[in-house]
């Protein structure tokens, strides 16, 4: 199969491409990057493939190279509509959703890891799986209750959970202010890039998975809980109404996950890691109280209103992260503002021109407010 990496020089990625190097059946003829040009050229000519696109390539730099360098948005769609059969979705931020948009009712396989692709889209379109077999969850827990619930019926299930590890800060006790970017950015259990990271530190991402899960299965937003297992070795349980549920387990790597998700019908023998049950004494849960969490219920809240709220939120902590990596903002000012542009009125989208205009409004308004308490501090 010939397939599209979006986002093949991020964290993901790069495991993505590790999985598909084992296998003779999927050849990579597209791949895209962004600030890691010279890592996505090493890339392109280790793989041999037709087409890399960045929209901030720089054409010199690929002069001698049997790969074509893409820049614009518009040739990279005609590429991928004439000459691919999947696509990993696998960059950070909205920059595909257009492209998502355009490919989820026709025959690509389309393999998702970029929530807010999958967020947004689920502004205008609910539960995005129904009679689409075409669309394959990358994201661990949402992978994870794809797995489990291929084999069950829908009215079965009273309620499904989300596991989250809780990130580097669930037993913190000092003043979330005292957090640094430096230490927001080591996540205990998973290797991810920023964004996501600093999101799983603060448990905002888990809010956002809850969002992304609602639009992937259809759950409303009560029949989607959230429970701390802080191993990471349970990423997500269905409970049955009949009183039994369904776990799935494994070791936090997202190669199993990839593995997993190109293999079809049967299962493959993972080369990787493996569970060693030995090794596990204990197994519990916790769950996330709101004093702490605050980003997280926000969220939650943005997923639960619907119409616009969760491309408002996206926006808003997009650009909430990004102050808070360059230190305009303390660790802690992150939920107190998105929990501000809540208050705000949107209008519920009709189109995905709506859809993203909601999501810079956030972006914008994030923006003024980070200004504004600049302006005071
Ligand atoms: N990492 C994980 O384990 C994991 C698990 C589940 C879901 N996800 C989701 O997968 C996505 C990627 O996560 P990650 O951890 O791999 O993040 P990452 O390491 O930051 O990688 C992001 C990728 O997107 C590219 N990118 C960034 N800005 C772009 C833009 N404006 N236009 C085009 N491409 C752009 C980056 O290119 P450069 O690196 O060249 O700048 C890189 O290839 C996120 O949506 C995340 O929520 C990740």
């Amino acid at each position: 199969m010939k397939v599209a990496i979006l986002g093949s020089t991020g964290y993901l990625g790069e495991q993505i491409l590790e999985v598909l190097e084992r296998r003779k059946d999927f050849e990579v003829i597209l791949l895209s990057g962004y600030s890691k040009e010279e890592r996505l050229r090493e890339q392109a000519q280790e793989l041999n493939v037709s087409y890399a696109f960045n929209p901030r390539g720089r054409k010199s730099l690929w002069a001698n190279s049997s790969t074509t360098l893409i820049t614009d948005y518009n040739l990279l769609e005609k590429v991928i509509l004439q000459e691919v059969e999947g696509v990993f979705f696998a960059a950070s931020g909205i920059e595909f959703l257009d492209l998502f948009w355009k490919l989820i009712d026709t025959s690509r396989i389309l393999w998702v890891a970029s929530k807010e692709i999958i967020i947004l889209t689920g502004e205008l379109k609910s539960h995005l799986l129904k009679g689409r077999e075409n669309l394959i969850p990358l994201d661990s827990e949402h992978n994870a209750l794809w797995q489990i619930l291929k084999g069950v019926e829908r009215e079965e299930v009273s309620r499904v959970y989300l596991t989250a590890s809780g990130g580097a800060f669930y037993e913190w006790q000092g003043s979330w202010d005292d957090i640094t970017p430096e230490m927001a950015l080591s996540h205990p259990n998973w290797k991810m890039g920023a964004k996501i990271t600093i999101d799983s530190a603060n448990l905002i991402n888990k809010g956002l998975e809850v969002i992304e899960a609602s639009a992937l299965f259809g759950f409303s937003s009560e029949e989607i809980e959230v429970a701390i297992q802080r191993e990471s070795f349970i990423h997500a349980l269905v409970e049955l109404k009949d009183g039994f549920s369904l776990a799935l387990l494994s070791p936090p790597d997202m190669r199993s996950v990839v593995l997993n998700a190109i293999s079809g019908k049967k299962r493959e023998t993972n080369p990787f890691q493996s569970l060693d049950f030995s090794q596990i004494k204990s197994l519990s849960f916790d769950y996330p109280v709101p004093e702490k969490f605050l980003g997280f219920y926000l969220a939650k809240e943005a997923g639960r209103r619907g119409k616009g709220y969760p491309a408002l939120f996206c926006g808003a902590d997009e650009a909430l992260v990004s102050a808070f990596l360059s230190r305009e903002i303390c660790f802690g000012d992150i939920p107190l503002i998105l929990e501000k542009i809540l208050e705000q009125e949107v209008k519920p989208p009709e189109s995905l021109e709506e859809v993203k205009a909601i999501y810079y409004q956030g972006y914008k308004l994030a923006q003024m407010l980070i200004l504004e308490r600049k302006n005071i501090q």
